[in-house]
């Protein structure tokens, strides 16, 4: 997972610096980041949980696949960026299935409303189509109207809820790799 530099953010892995895991404790333990973040948000409320969630996303590094640091080109830590695959709900799943690949983004609220989350997003989908994956998903809590917008504002096309994944019904948002023809809407 190389380093990704957009106008105004660089992106790149996290560490287990103290400065990296202060910010991720910081961030996650807000509820008004955590209250759309899976089926029963909670916040942290341990350092050592933030640790382990760095280390949970270190094992998450496969070519473009991971989770990023966003920063300013300073050093500024704005928030999180997530490509990763995503997990089959209980009854979409089979045995061989291959899982679709996610886009995500959880920035601290010092950093909303300043376009960080599709700038950083729209980077990492150039990643993701030079690496070779042919599509993106992207999922919120239907309630999760500002993240929707970020899919929007990158492009997504909308395919309406689905209970496919995390065990839970989402919004679904896909995009198709240019080479493949654009978005597509069979979802
Ligand atoms: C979802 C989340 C990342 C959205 O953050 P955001 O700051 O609204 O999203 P963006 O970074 O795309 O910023 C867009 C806003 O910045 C504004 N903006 C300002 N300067 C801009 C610029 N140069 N370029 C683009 N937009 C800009 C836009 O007008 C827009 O504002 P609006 O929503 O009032 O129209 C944020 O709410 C969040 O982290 N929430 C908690 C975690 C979460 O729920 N993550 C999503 C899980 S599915």
């Amino acid at each position: 997972m190389t380093p990704v530099q957009t106008a105004r953010l660089t992106l790149r892995p996290f560490t287990t610096d103290a400065d990296d895991l202060a910010f991720v404790f910081d961030m996650y333990s807000r509820m008004e980041v955590q209250r759309y973040l899976g089926r029963n948000p909670r916040v942290l409320t341990d350092p050592a949980e933030a640790r382990a969630l760095v280390g949970r996303w270190a094992s998450l590094e496969d070519g473009a696949l991971g989770v990023r640091a966003i920063t300013t080109h300073r050093g500024d830590r704005l928030g999180v960026l997530l490509l990763k695959r995503i997990p089959w709900s209980a009854d979409a799943a089979a045995p061989g299935k291959p899982e679709d690949i996610e886009i995500g983004w959880h920035l601290h609220p010092d950093a909303w409303g300043s376009g960080y989350a599709a700038e950083a997003a729209a980077a990492v989908l150039a990643e993701a189509w030079a690496a070779g994956i042919p599509r993106i998903v992207a999922v919120t809590n239907p309630a999760n109207v500002a993240s929707q917008g970020v899919c929007r504002r990158i492009g997504m096309r909308a395919l309406g809820p689905t209970d496919r994944y995390y065990d839970t019904t989402c919004e679904l948002f896909e995009l198709v790799a240019p080479a493949a023809g654009g978005a597509r809407a069979d979802g």
